[in-house]
């Protein structure tokens, strides 16, 4: 089987989160998108929260599976069993990251795990979960950027805080 996992903070899912997943479930038999379960970072969503906005996200895509994970992501594969890795490039400024992610995953699982890049369709190459919530924040339209019901999700946070 041609499997393979998309992992990500998703913090939360945008359009060119989505569009990666559309591509990528396209080429693999399966794919399982998974949020990082990081208690390092100050997430918006829970992992909770950013796993049923993904399933919702994703549900008229058969062959994507949706979860999360803690720890290293080649521990996760290996236990899954997956040998490849995707993950979306935007810019020239996103390659050193994630070049050191990959390198470092393709060391630490003795070349176990791989890592396939896809670049950013050109009309979400700016877009970001960071600012996302950046501009939703200070009241901006953010309609652009995640699908109607994360706009709605991400609003209502903002209220609240
Ligand atoms: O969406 P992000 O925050 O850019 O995703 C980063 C992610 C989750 C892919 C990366 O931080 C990760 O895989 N973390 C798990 C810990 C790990 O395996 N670290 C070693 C590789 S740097």
């Amino acid at each position: 089987m041609n499997d393979a996992i998309y992992p990500g903070s998703f913090d939360p899912m945008t359009l060119g989160h989505f569009d990666v997943i559309k591509r990528a479930s396209k080429m693999f038999d399966s794919l399982t998108v998974s949020v990082l379960d990081n208690k390092a970072k100050n997430a918006l969503f829970s992992v909770e929260e950013r796993v049923n906005i993904l399933r919702e996200a994703t549900k008229d895509l058969p062959n994507v599976t949706v979860d999360s994970f803690s720890g290293l992501l080649v521990d996760y594969a290996r236990e899954k069993n997956i040998h490849i890795s995707v993950r979306g490039l935007r810019a020239i400024t996103d390659f050193e990251y994630e070049l050191q992610i990959a390198q470092t995953n393709r060391l630490l699982s003795k070349g176990m795990l791989d890592t396939v890049f896809l670049t950013t369709s050109l009309e979400y190459a700016y877009l970001s979960s960071s600012g996302v919530k950046e501009m939703a924040s200070f009241g901006g339209d953010i309609s652009p950027c995640v699908p109607d019901f994360v706009a709605k999700l991400v609003y209502e946070k903002y209220k609240n805080i």
